[in-house]
C-alpha cells in the first residue's frame, strides 16, 4: 500500500471536483443519508474527514452538534478549513491531523463516529475500528460509508469496467493516473457487506448492520459500542 497521506496530498487540489465527476454528484446524497442517521446536540468524530464535507453536512443538519474531523493529509485539511471558515463554522468544526489507527482522544468521548470512503485507506483497518470503539461513549455508534461492487449481474460488469478503466483515465487527465488506479483497485479489494460486518463484530462492535445505497454501489454500515 502506498503512503496514503502523500497520495491524498497529491490529489487534494482536484479531490472535490473529481469526487463530483466520479460519483455523478451522488456523493452529496450519500453524505446526507449518513448525517440523517445522527441526532442533534452531539459530539461527533469524523475520521478520514478529508476536505470536511461530512463534517459540514452534519453541522448543517444538526445545528447543536460539535464535530472533530481527523485526517493525516494536511492538504486535504487545508481545503476543508477554507470551507469551514467560509461557512463561519470554526466554533463547531475543528479539523486535526491524525490517523484512525491512533486516535488522539480519551476513551468514551464521542456520541458518534463517522468515516466516509476512508476506512479502506487506513493502513490497518481493524486497528482503526478498535480505536474508534475505544473513543466512543458507551451508547455511541459508528457509521461507515464505503464503495462496493453491485451484485446485479447486468449492472456489475458495467460498474467494474467504469471503476477499473474510466476512473484511472479521468485521473490521467489531471496527471494522477497512478493514484486513481490505486484508489479504484483498493476499493475493489476491500471487504464488502457481510465480510466487513464480520470485521466490525471481531473488533467489538454490536448490533452491526448495513444498507445498500444506489444499486449497491455504496454501503452504509453501522455498529454500536453496546
Ligand atoms: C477518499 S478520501 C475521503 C474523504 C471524505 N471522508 C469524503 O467522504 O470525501 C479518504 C481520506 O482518508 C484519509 N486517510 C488516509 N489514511 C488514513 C488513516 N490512516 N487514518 C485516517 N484517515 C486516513 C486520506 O487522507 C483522505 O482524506
Amino acid at each position: 500500500m502506498p503512503d496514503t497521506k502523500e497520495l491524498f496530498n497529491k490529489v487534494a487540489k482536484h479531490y472535490d471536483k473529481l469526487n463530483t465527476i466520479f460519483s455523478f454528484g451522488l456523493h452529496r446524497i450519500w453524505r446526507k443519508k449518513l448525517a440523517e442517521k445522527l441526532s442533534d446536540g452531539i459530539n461527533v468524530l469524523d475520521l478520514a474527514t478529508g476536505t470536511a464535507d461530512v463534517a459540514l453536512e452534519i453541522a448543517k443538519q444538526h445545528p447543536n452538534s460539535k464535530i472533530t474531523g481527523l485526517d493525516p493529509s494536511n492538504k486535504m485539511l487545508d481545503i476543508g478549513n477554507i470551507k469551514v471558515n467560509r461557512k463561519n463554522l470554526q466554533d463547531r468544526i475543528k479539523l486535526i491531523l491524525g490517523v484512525a489507527e491512533g486516535i488522539p482522544f480519551n476513551e468514551n468521548e464521542f456520541d458518534y463516529a463517522t468515516i466516509s470512503f476512508g476506512i479502506r485507506n487506513t493502513v490497518d483497518y481493524k486497528k482503526s475500528l478498535k480505536e474508534i470503539l475505544r473513543v466512543l461513549k458507551n451508547d455511541g455508534e459508528l457509521f461507515v460509508l464505503e464503495f462496493a461492487a453491485p451484485k446485479n449481474i447486468l449492472f456489475r460488469p458495467v460498474y467494474l469496467f467504469y471503476f477499473k478503466n474510466i476512473m484511472p483515465l479521468i485521473g490521467k487527465i489531471v496527471g494522477r493516473q497512478k493514484e486513481y488506479k490505486y484508489l479504484s483497485e483498493s476499493t475493489l479489494a476491500f471487504p464488502q457487506r457481510n465480510e466487513f460486518i464480520e470485521s466490525m463484530i471481531d473488533c467489538g462492535f454490536k448490533h452491526c448492520k448495513y444498507e445498500e445505497l444506489t444499486l449497491g454501489t455504496v454501503i452504509l454500515y453501522s455498529g454500536r459500542k453496546n
